[in-house]
């Protein structure tokens, strides 16, 4: 019998840890007896044939690594089926009948699309938002979360210098989950998420009262999905300047964010994902995405997970609100 042949790529926003998950998908793929390739630059890649053998060694030296060595890029016109066939057809043509797609729910919605023409695809959660549906958490979010803050921890301290709010805006696409526990794991004084509307007159409300209480600084964590984002209420808080009686500056964090190296917590994630997505594909599974739920890998199919919202626990948004008393 021919040896297997599977492919892996990384594709959408990088997110910490997509190394990690690359070489698990190799080394555990060689250990099998199959053959594996990278494909470069995500779905662009694959439809332009940019595909290679990957052998344990091209994988060394870079499960520490931020980013991903595949490169990574976003496709949009990989939803109308003729660029889906080019893929497939550069696929088949070097043999390979199995593929590990490596991030979010744009690329989970391509992998479905591909895993509906035939394939065999299984998805590795992959991005900083932890938007997607079927885990609990995704590849990247762990090591994100502590870059936003370390610069909110920064910001408190020349904020407590000179008496200032302090207004972050974190990543997140429509999801609020990175701002929220950044605000709880920052100690903010409000978070403002898309999740939970919150007008710009309640967070000047809650600055002032931070002021009342005697505290030497005041800080807003805004998801860059929120419909008052950071612009907006910048422009607000300039207009409102003379009434309110205070400034706010505005840090916007943006792929900072996205470019750190994985803490372990998402190298050992994408490590454990990574290796369940080749026995998922060893078992004959495929359709489906690798996720964690409490501690334990879980897979669900992709069409039960595409398309859909994750909901936020907003009991911690509750929670937040009491602890910045
Ligand atoms: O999905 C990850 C993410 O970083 C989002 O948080 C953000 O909205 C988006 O990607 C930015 O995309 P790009 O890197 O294409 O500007």
């Amino acid at each position: 019998m021919s040896t297997r042949k599977i492919a892996v790529l990384t594709s959408g926003g990088d997110a910490p840890g997509m190394n990690a998950a690359i070489r698990a998908v190799v080394r555990t793929g060689i250990a099998k007896g199959w053959e594996v390739f990278g494909v470069r630059n995500g779905y662009s890649g694959l439809v332009e044939g940019q595909i290679d053998p990957l052998g344990a060694r091209d994988v060394g030296n870079i499960l520490q690594r931020g980013g991903t060595f595949l490169g990574s890029a976003r496709l949009p016109g990989f939803k109308d089926e003729p660029v889906r066939a080019t893929g497939l057809a550069n696929l088949s043509d070097r043999g390979i009948d199995g593929l590990v797609v490596i991030g979010g729910n744009g690329s989970q919605t391509g992998a479905l699309a591909l895993s509906r023409a035939g394939l065999p695809v299984v998805g590795v959660a992959s991005t900083i938002d932890n938007d997607l549906a079927g885990t609990e958490i995704t590849i990247g979010v762990d090591t994100a979360l502590n870059i936003a803050l370390e610069a909110i921890d920064r910001l408190r301290v020349t904020a407590s210098s000179h008496k200032r709010a302090f207004l972050v805006e974190v990543m997140g696409r429509n999801c609020g989950y990175l701002a929220l526990m950044a605000g709880i794991a920052g100690g903010a004084d409000s978070v403002v998420i898309p999740e939970a509307d919150t007008e710009p007159e309640v967070i000047a409300q809650i600055l002032q009262a931070a002021w009342t209480r005697g505290k030497p600084h005041a800080l807003v964590v805004v998801a860059e999905g929120a419909r008052h984002n950071a612009v907006k209420l910048a422009q607000h808080f300039e207009r409102e300047k003379g009434r309110l009686g205070f400034d706010l500056r505005v840090t916007t964090l943006g792929h900072v964010q996205r470019g750190g190296e994985p803490g372990a917590f998402d190298r050992l994630l994408a490590t454990r994902l990574a290796a369940a997505a080749t026995d998922c594909l060893e078992r004959g599974e495929h359709g489906r995405l690798m996720g964690l739920w409490q501690g334990q890998i879980r897979t669900t199919p992709l069409d039960e997970i595409v398309g859909q919202t994750k909901p936020l626990d907003l009991s911690l948004l509750k929670l937040q609100k009491v602890l910045a008393q």
